[in-house]
């Protein structure tokens, strides 16, 4: 299960990993918190089932939480994938789906959390960056880590150059890290994550 906001490049590498039988994952749907956008358009096209659950159309933001948690749940994923999912999800979502919501965010945490990741990092003048996925927990991109890719910042960088370079290395990741979850399994303690082709 894929969440989106916006354009999908991130989900898009999903859908074509999962082509491969071997790959280990599907996607079995795909929600936003908006109509309209890219995102939803790439799912439909490969007929992978869509909903969307605006913020708008609830009195609360509770409310809204708890309505996407049921969403979710009715397709009963083993793993959902926030990909560009600009929203944050509630206590009872979190809580419904324990450790096995995970975020990509576009620069290395702990640096850079929250919206801006990458014209964060290229206003601190940081050298590198990148990205990193991570278990969702009730902070803004704090969550236990599961994979990070350096990006290096190039001299004549701006802020869309440096997030589509860090964007390409948050696809390979993605797709590298959500797979072998679901070939091999993983597990969570404190912050500390294992795989279960780990060594
Ligand atoms: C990604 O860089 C994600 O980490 C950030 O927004 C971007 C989404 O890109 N929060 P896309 O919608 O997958 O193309």
């Amino acid at each position: 299960m894929v969440l989106v906001s916006g354009s999908g490049t991130n989900l898009q590498a999903l859908l074509d990993a999962t082509a491969d039988p071997t790959y280990g994952a599907q996607v079995v749907a795909v929600g936003a918190d908006r109509d309209g956008i890219e995102g939803l358009a790439r799912a439909e096209r490969v007929g992978v089932p869509t909903f969307v659950r605006r913020v708008k159309d609830f009195t609360t933001r509770e409310a809204w939480d708890e309505a996407l948690a049921e969403s979710v749940a009715a397709y009963e994923p083993d793993v959902v994938v926030l990909a560009g999912f600009m929203k944050l999800v509630g206590a009872e979502f979190l809580a419904r789906f324990d450790g096995r919501v995970v975020n990509t965010h576009p620069a290395l945490s702990p640096s850079f959390p929250g919206m801006h990741g990458p014209a964060d990092a290229l206003a601190y003048g940081v050298k590198v960056t990148g990205c990193t996925l991570f278990v969702v927990d009730a902070g803004v991109d704090t969550g236990a880590i599961l994979a990070q890719r350096v990006v290096e910042v190039l001299p004549g960088d701006d802020v869309e150059t440096l997030h589509e370079r860090i964007k390409v290395a948050e696809r390979a990741m993605l797709v590298d890290t959500v797979g072998r979850m679901a070939r091999t399994g993983w597990s969570v303690e404190g912050r500390r994550t294992r795989f279960g082709d780990d060594a």
